[in-house]
C-alpha cells in the first residue's frame, strides 16, 4: 500500500476537525435545549402546584386551640393577631393590614374562612367555618387564600373544635 501524500492526509485532517466541530455545534445545541426543557419541566411544576394541602401539614405538632384562643388574640392591648382558616391559626401579627385601623382589622381574632370564600369582609360571616356549605367556587377561593397565608404567616395551633366558645 502506498504511503499517503501530504495532501490527503490534510484533507484526512480537515474532515475529521470539520465532523468535531459539526458534533460540538449539535451538542451545544442539544445542552441548550436540555435546559429550555428543564427551565420549562420546572415553570410547569411550580404553576400547577396545588395549594399546600392543610392535612399535609404537620398536623401533631401543632397546638390544639380553640376560637376562644383566637378571639384573645386580636390584637387589642398589644396581644398578638392570630386569624383562622380552614381550623388552622395564623399569626398574623407581622402584618398591618390586621391591626384596628387596618383594611382587614376586622378579621383579627376571627375564623375568617367563609368571609375570603366570598372575599367579603362583612361581620356577619366570620367565625362560620364547618356551620354552612360554600359552593365550590368559594372553597377554591378559600383554598387559595389559603395558600396565601401559608407562604406568609406561621401557623402556630389549629381548632380542635370550631364551636368551642
Ligand atoms: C376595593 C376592594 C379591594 C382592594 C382595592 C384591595 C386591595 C388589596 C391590596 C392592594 C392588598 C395587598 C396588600 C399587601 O400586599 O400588603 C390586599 C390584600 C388582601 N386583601 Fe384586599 N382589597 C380589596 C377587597 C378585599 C376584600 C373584599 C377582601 C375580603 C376577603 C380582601 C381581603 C384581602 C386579604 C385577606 C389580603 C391579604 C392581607 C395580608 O395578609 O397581607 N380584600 N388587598
Amino acid at each position: 500500500m502506498e504511503n499517503i501524500s501530504i495532501s490527503q492526509f490534510l484533507v484526512g485532517s480537515i474532515i475529521l476537525v470539520a465532523i468535531y466541530v459539526v458534533y460540538q455545534i449539535f451538542d451545544y445545541r442539544s445542552s441548550i435545549k436540555r435546559a429550555e426543557i428543564n427551565t420549562q419541566q420546572v415553570q410547569n411544576e411550580e404553576k400547577t402546584q396545588s395549594p399546600p394541602n392543610p392535612e399535609k401539614l404537620e398536623i401533631a405538632s401543632l397546638k390544639l386551640m380553640t376560637l376562644k384562643d383566637v378571639k384573645q388574640n386580636n390584637g387589642q392591648g398589644g396581644k398578638n393577631v392570630f386569624v383562622a382558616i380552614k381550623n388552622f391559626v395564623f399569626d398574623v401579627t407581622s402584618s398591618d393590614s390586621y391591626k384596628p385601623d387596618g383594611p382587614y382589622g376586622v378579621f383579627a381574632g376571627h375564623d375568617i374562612s367563609i368571609s375570603l370564600g366570598k372575599m367579603n369582609i362583612s361581620e356577619e360571616f366570620l367565625d362560620m367555618y364547618g356551620t354552612v356549605t360554600q359552593p365550590e367556587d368559594e372553597i377554591a377561593n378559600m383554598n387559595s387564600w389559603f395558600s396565601y397565608f401559608y407562604t406568609r404567616y406561621p401557623v402556630i395551633g389549629r381548632l380542635d373544635d370550631k364551636k368551642q366558645d
